[in-house]
């Protein structure tokens, strides 16, 4: 999606998201800039030098010594568009805070006069720390780049803010500050998605929900907003980070996502209804947690059923532009295809996306597999890979 080819450095630093890394290299590299990695030495403890090599395609210098005549300490710094520091340790923000220059990475970041970007990953205790925090400050307040730490796992048991956001997110923030490094084609236009699985009360405690992480509804989001477009997303329940630039709107079940959705989508450009919306919710929420010494060995729910949001959407004519429908079904080939275009028919929607899903594919998962077709059910697209490639792949039939 790249309109400008940048040269990029990619600094590693030695943390255990270091293999992350190879992934941001890689997105870059796909996208047409050329990227020189400099990794610490610490760095190389984690991941080697042949990957990064093999993956950006150029050599990889670690040390300050090695090719001296070509000043590298200064020239690759001074020749980039665009510098990432992915995954950031806290001994390396404290360098750069510092001003410390003992190896390639830190010279390089001295030198660098192009957009620094950061991305921090550690335990909570370390990042928490009144002197990391305290760095992360000094180098927000010289204009360099934080990408936020996620909140989730960690190493081991542990779990909580410092875990390195998904390679997907760091590309598209670190290239969002170099105008004209991604394609605009969504300029100004107004796009609402709706993410995750909708939970349906039983009782104070417990729901009717569904699998949906929501990670394909936010990489619609954040592919889209990459693209220039003002992005709402309804996020139901989602499991993970959600993305900045993008308004959220947060519901819990499939009327309130109804309700925000036929409001908001009036006049948008696009919606994109990637969330697992129930069909059914309990005709009763008991206001008290149902007990099973008072129930007995079996419990009858009634349910009554949902407004269907798609169906609406489309008979309201509100929206200017297409509206893009689901289908997750647990079928493949033929019946897969054939159970999509029934929906369709059903639904009358301007794209479908049709996706199998299963217990391991699917929901959950980093990457998915679709087919899309039209309004008269015709296979338009067919897209593979991360959830973040097939966003990209139907927002291109839909500009
Ligand atoms: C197994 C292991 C995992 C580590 N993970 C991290 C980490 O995620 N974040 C961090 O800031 N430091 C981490 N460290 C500590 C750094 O490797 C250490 O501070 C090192 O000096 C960093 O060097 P660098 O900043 O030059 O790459 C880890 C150390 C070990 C042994």
């Amino acid at each position: 999606m790249s309109s400008r080819p940048l040269s990029i450095i990619v600094g590693v630093t030695g943390g255990i998201a270091a293999y992350k890394a190879i992934h941001v290299v890689r997105l870059l590299t796909l996208q047409g800039h050329e990227v020189t990695v400099v990794p610490t030495r610490a760095a190389l403890e984690f991941v080697g030098r042949p990957t990064f090599e093999a993956v950006s395609h150029r050599p990889v210098r670690v040390d300050l010594f090695d090719n001296v005549d070509r000043v590298q300490h200064v020239s690759l710094g001074k020749a980039a568009d665009l510098v990432v520091v992915v995954p950031a340790t806290a001994n390396t923000i404290a360098k750069i805070a510092a001003g410390i220059a003992d190896n390639l990475l830190t010279t390089t970041l001295l030198t660098a006069t192009a957009p620094i970007v950061i991305a921090p990953a550690m335990h909570t205790e370390m990042w928490r720390n009144a002197a990391t925090q305290h760095n992360v400050s000094t180098l927000r307040s010289r204009g360099i780049t934080i990408i936020e730490p996620d909140d989730g796992q960690l190493t081991g048991d542990d779990s909580g803010p410092g875990r390195l956001p998904e390679p997907e997110r760091i590309v598209s923030e670190a290239l969002a500050l170099i105008p004209g490094s991604e394609s605009r084609d969504l300029d100004g236009r107004r796009i609402l998605v709706t993410a995750g699985g909708t939970h349906e009360a039983l009782d104070p405690v417990r729901y009717i929900g569904n699998n949906s992480s929501g990670k394909q509804g936010i990489a619609f989001a954040v592919a889209a907003a990459a693209r220039g477009a003002h992005v709402t997303l309804v996020a139901a329940n989602v499991d993970g980070p959600v993305p900045g630039g993008v308004e959220i709107v947060s519901v819990v079940t499939a009327e309130e996502l109804a309700n925000e959705v036929l409001t908001r989508s009036r006049g948008c450009d696009a919606v994109v209804m990637a969330a697992a919306v129930a069909d059914y919710r309990p005709v009763e929420k008991s206001a008290r947690k149902l007990k099973k010494d008072v129930i007995g060995d079996g419990l009858t729910v009634k349910l009554v059923k949902n407004r269907d949001v798609l169906a609406s959407l489309v008979l309201e004519k509100s929206v200017a532009g297409p509206i893009i429908g689901f289908a997750a079904e647990t079928a493949d080939g033929d019946e897969l295809l054939a159970l999509g275009r029934e929906k369709m028919a059903r639904k009358k929607c301007d794209f479908l996306v049709i996706n199998a899903v299963g217990d391991s594919i699917g929901f959950g998962e980093q990457t998915n597999s679709v087919v899309v077709i039209d309004r008269a059910g015709e296979v338009v697209a067919e897209a593979a890979g991360t959830k973040r490639d097939v966003a990209d792949r139907v927002l291109d039939l839909i500009v």
